[in-house]
């Protein structure tokens, strides 16, 4: 059993700086639920297998299950809660909304994060790509087909074309 070690931690959430006091081993998915009430990332698996807790952390999706406070510090998380600009939805969002892209939406913001960084990396990237980009994010629901065609969408939307 390790022991904890307290020190305070600072880094830039959803285009914020924040700092807190705290055991610095504690996983970042619990500090952004518990600790700053952002409950949109969710807890699946918490083993890493699922993709729910997915955040963005110097613009790479990680699983903040398995991400230790201190490895945060004084970088750049990004949550679902801080997609959106100036009160417009991010087109992943409004495209998941638009292809009805959930059921429980248990995985959605782990999934649009995830789709996040591969629209930024390929802007407007193939069914496969982006079924490959998104495989390790599991959705119980199976709404694989319309998250699919979301992030199509998203991509067109992006780049102009719709
Ligand atoms: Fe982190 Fe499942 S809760 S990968
Ligand atoms: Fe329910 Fe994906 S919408 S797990």
């Amino acid at each position: 059993m390790s022991v904890p070690t307290e020190r305070s931690i600072h880094f830039d959430l959803n285009g914020r700086q924040v700092s807190l006091h705290t055991d610095e081993q504690r996983t970042l998915l619990w500090v952004l639920r518990t600790d700053f009430a952002l409950t949109g990332t969710k807890y699946g698996c918490g083993q890493g297998s699922c993709g729910a807790c997915t955040v963005i952390v110097d613009g790479k999706a990680v699983r903040s299950c398995l991400t230790s406070l201190k490895d945060v510090a004084g970088r750049q998380v990004r949550t679902i809660e801080g997609l959106a600009h100036n009160g417009e939805l991010h087109p992943l969002q409004q495209a998941f909304i638009d292809h009805g892209a959930f059921q429980c939406g248990f995985c959605t913001s782990g999934m649009i994060l995830s789709a996040e960084t591969l629209l930024r990396e390929t802007p407007n990237p193939s069914p496969e790509a982006i079924v490959s980009h998104l495989e390790r994010n599991l959705c119980r629901c199976g709404a694989h087909q319309r998250i699919v065609a979301a992030v199509q969408s998203a991509a067109r939307r992006s780049s102009g074309q719709s």
